[in-house]
């Protein structure tokens, strides 16, 4: 079946995108998808009516449903790491009842929630206030990864929200991060979230140490407790370094990092947006869970982006996927999916332990339009990469006083992805340059340079407004986009093997770095830049 698909790819690249439009005046109507608040037009790919039925059928043949229903059930399907995966359920109701191995999480779950919600309010309402009075005016979330790019990205996305406290992000080990930081801040009237899965992450317990100074330093060491609040899997951890049970909030080994904006790890999100606005964020994702589960394959949202996703990873051969939001307030969201997708699909190894059958996940990069535009657009439109685009697109801006903005970015929006998928021919080249007085030398000379081939895919993922509901629905649709492409080429997206390597390197050479113990054995280029370094250090 794989060797069908890929040949119906190759297939449909040749017959192009614009001919299908041409044949079909409902194209749209036919590749595209609904729910109550998101609509996926998947009508500018290359896909035939066929090749949809035949990726179809491939998914059932690869058993996703089954794997959805084990996914949503508890079991232990992250099995390089023998755990459950249940990130649904930070989501769900109590009324879900979700369980692992026959322990119902979803009493834990509100009961978190709760917790995490009277500590969001008290400082917001100043019930908590800093060790030597006032109100807490800054809140710094130190993480990294899944510890700090969901927090990061929804902050900003739903800034219109905010009416808590600032809230700053201090994620790399670069002394510049929280040296910058910390700079604009009064430790007054500063807490510190600092949030770790595992409370072992060198970058975090870093910058986590350099805060505690900051507060200590200036505040006294007594003021350590009321400055701080952690958030992480490992309560031991977090008692040992000093911040008391009643401002720890605790999450599970079922939900993984990149997974984990819904748990506590969105607590900086909370304390910004309030706990009621929090709450819609959740409500979105479990709409979008209740969607994923039930709705038949055919017109499922998640399935249906991850079937185009795959096809044209795989069947395609196009090895890169731009995320291009048409809303200033998505900055982040295409880094929050580079380590969704990216940590998780890009493996080459299956569940069978074997390497897989076909090429994995792709190189998934993006910045908001319309500034892309002005920036890389020109590679999209005429550069010999073909990369299929996933653009996302708001109705409604939250500035009605402005809706002149809002109406010529979404028009620039439709017409990236018409000119895409159009393109200009040569002879339209050539009679356009005529038409404006060039003479028949300049206009055979120059058309071919104005000339765009067309036939290049793109996704609209298009929703009412960027309100907490609508985030919520977004990431979730992503996150079960990221399962089902995980499927489809039968690996497990639950590990990130990938990443220890280096950790385990760079605490091998830290004593090199520091002058600890010589270079000896070290490889020649790693042996050589640190001479270097010890040369410029001077
Ligand atoms: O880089 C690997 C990783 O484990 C990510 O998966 C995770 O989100 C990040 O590090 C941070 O981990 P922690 O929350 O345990 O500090």
């Amino acid at each position: 079946m794989l060797d069908e698909l890929t040949a119906m790819g190759q297939a449909s690249r040749q017959t192009g995108i614009r001919a299908l439009f041409d044949a079909d005046a409902a194209r749209f109507d036919h590749f595209s998808a609904s729910t109550d608040t998101l609509t996926l037009d998947y009508s500018k790919t290359a896909l035939s009516k066929d090749d949809l039925a035949a990726l179809l059928s491939y998914a059932r043949q690869t058993s996703l449903e089954q794997r959805r229903n084990a996914m949503f059930a508890g079991a232990r399907i992250n099995a390089t790491e023998g755990r459950a995966v249940l990130h649904v359920a930070l989501r769900g109701s109590v009324e879900d009842a979700y369980a692992v191995a026959g322990d119902n999480v979803s009493d834990e779950v509100e009961s978190v929630l709760v917790a995490m919600s009277a500590f969001a309010q008290g400082i917001r309402n100043v019930q908590i206030a800093p060790a030597r009075g006032g109100r807490f005016t800054d809140i710094v979330n130190i993480g990294i990864g899944g510890s700090d790019l969901g927090p990061v990205m929804a902050t900003l996305a739903l800034s219109p929200y905010h009416d808590g406290p600032r809230a700053h992000f201090v994620s790399n080990v670069d002394s510049a991060d929280i040296a910058d930081t910390l700079a604009k801040l009064d430790p007054a009237t500063t807490l510190f979230i600092i949030a770790s899965k595992t409370f072992t992450t060198i970058e975090t317990m870093t910058n986590a140490a350099t805060a505690r100074r900051f507060i200590a330093d200036t505040l006294g060491e007594d003021a350590v407790g009321a400055h701080f609040c952690a958030v992480s899997t490992a309560l031991d951890k977090v008692a040992a370094f000093g911040i008391g049970a009643d401002r720890t909030f605790g999450f599970w080994d079922w939900v993984g990092g990149r997974y984990s904006i819904w748990s506590a790890i969105g607590l900086p999100l909370m304390i910004a947006i309030g706990p009621e606005n929090f709450r819609e964020f959740l409500a979105g994702a479990r709409a979008m869970d209740q969607h994923f589960r039930h709705a038949p394959l055919e017109e499922n949202l998640p399935v249906l982006l991850g079937l185009v996703g795959w096809w044209h990873r795989v069947a395609q051969d196009y090895a890169a996927r731009a995320i291009i939001p048409y809303d200033q307030r998505l900055a982040r969201f295409p880094a929050y999916l580079q380590q969704l997708d990216m940590e998780s699909n890009g493996k080459h190894v299956g569940l069978d332990g074997r390497r897989t059958p076909t090429v994995t996940g792709p190189l998934v990069w993006g910045e908001p339009g319309t500034n892309g535009q002005h920036a890389f657009f020109q590679l999209l439109h005429q550069g010999t990469n073909v990369i299929p685009v996933e653009f996302l697109l708001g109705a409604l801006s939250h500035e009605p006083d402005l809706q002149p903005h809002q109406d010529l970015l979404i028009a620039n929006c439709l017409a990236q992805s018409a000119a895409l998928m159009r393109g200009r021919t040569l002879e339209e080249a050539r009679q356009q340059l005529l038409a404006a007085g060039r003479s028949l030398e300049e206009a055979e000379r120059i058309a071919p340079h104005r000339e765009f081939s067309g036939n290049r895919p793109s996704l609209t993922i298009l929703y009412r407004k960027l309100d907490p509901a609508t985030l919520g629905q977004l990431i979730a649709l992503y996150e079960h986009r990221v399962f089902v492409e995980a499927q489809l080429y039968g690996i497990n997206a639950f590990d990130q093997w990938g990443v220890e390597l280096g950790k385990e390197l760079a605490t091998q050479l830290l004593p090199v770095v520091t002058g600890k113990e010589n270079t000896r054995g070290r490889d020649s280029s790693t042996a050589g830049l640190v001479h270097q370094i010890t040369r410029l250090k001077g």
